[in-house]
Parts: structure tokens; sequence; C-alpha cells
């Protein structure tokens, strides 16, 4: 073959990988535009979903409920270390009262977990962020921590003390809820005392 007829296959050779190359640069640039627009259409979708306020639905100030969620706040953060301290004498309990009390600190610390949820829960339904680490909850906590406690009669005073703290926190945060309108809170506060006040008395019966 003529050394121009090499040439002019090696020009149409040139031509195809520079017409392949071509394609794949276009096809990438493509793909990749398409995945920004669609990245952006998720962070838009993420904006106008985080600048929503349950608060604009339920009719509440969260100006007015602020008080209110930073009472939320510390009562979380005290019923988390009651929890906590729940479990240890549910553990560590001995002598002859074992199988009523190891039984019944069990009833308390799942009655507890409830009652962490269901004030979580609230803080959120008045957009607020509940803490969830215990290193924050150490912080702020008005509940120590127990160590250990193997005497059931100790552990009972401290659940009888953790409740009548309770009750008077909680009586607080139905007053602040009541001020600004928020009936769910006052309700809630309201459940949580009767109850607790029925354990006291329980527990006062349980001790004479
Ligand atoms: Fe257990």
């Amino acid at each position: 073959m003529k050394k121009s007829g090499i040439r002019a296959i090696q020009n149409i050779y040139i031509d195809i990988v520079y017409i392949c190359l071509y394609n794949i640069d276009f096809v990438f640039i493509f793909v990749t535009s398409k995945t920004n627009r669609n990245r952006k259409n998720n962070i838009n979708k993420s904006k106008k979903f985080t600048i929503m306020k349950v608060t604009e639905f339920t009719k509440l100030s969260t100006l007015a409920v602020k008080p209110v969620v930073e009472a939320l706040q510390q009562l979380l953060a005290d019923y988390q270390i009651y929890y906590s301290n729940l479990r240890g004498l549910h553990w560590n309990v001995k002598g002859k009262e074992f199988f009523v009390l190891h039984a019944q600190f069990e009833n308390m610390y799942d009655n507890a977990a409830t009652k962490i949820d269901e004030i979580a829960e609230r803080i959120l339904m008045l957009d607020g962020i509940p803490a969830h680490n215990y290193s924050e909850y150490l912080k702020t906590s008005n509940v120590k921590e127990l160590g250990y406690v193997s005497n059931g009669d100790e552990g009972v005073t401290h659940v009888m003390e953790t409740i009548s703290h309770f009750v008077t926190a909680e009586r607080t945060i139905l007053s602040l809820a009541s001020e600004v309108g928020d009936e769910t809170t006052v309700a809630m506060m309201s459940d949580y005392i009767k109850e607790q006040e029925k354990l006291l008395w329980m527990l006062v019966a349980y001790k004479s």
C-alpha cells in the first residue's frame, strides 16, 4: 500500500477515536449534570422540609412555648438518669425482698422509659430538639447518679425522693404550659402527677 493510503487510514482511525472520546465525554457531562440537578433538587426538597415547623400547624407560638420546651428538656435529663439508677437497683438489690423489689424496679424503669420517649416526642412537637447524649444529661440533670446500692430500703427511698422531685417539676411544667395554651403538655403532666401521687402513696404504705 502507498504511504498516502496508509496515512488516510491512520487519519480515519484517529477520527473514530476522537468521535468515541467526544461521545464518552458528552455522556459523562450529561450524566454529571443530571446527577447534579437531582442533588440540587434533593437539597431544595430537604431545605423545604427543615423550614417547616410543627407549631405552624398546631397554632402554638414557638416563642411562647420556649420555657415549656426548656423545662421538658430538664425533665428529660432527670428521667434518663433516674432510668439508669433504676436499672442498677434492679440488678443489685439483695435480701429477703429481692423477688418483690427486683420485679418492681423493672416495672419502674419500663415506666420511666415510656415517659422518656413521650417527653422527647413532646419536645419535638413543640419544635425543640431533645438531647440524647448521656454526657449532656449528666451536665444538666437534677437527679444524681446512684452508686452501687444493694439495700432494698435505700433503693426505695431513692425512688420516693426522685418521684417527689418529679411531681414538683411536673406541676411547674403544667403551670407554664397552661399559661401558653399548651393543653397537650398540661394533660401529659397531669397524667404523670396523678399516677405518681398514687405510687408515692403505695411506697409510703410499703415502708410503714
Ligand atoms: Fe432484668
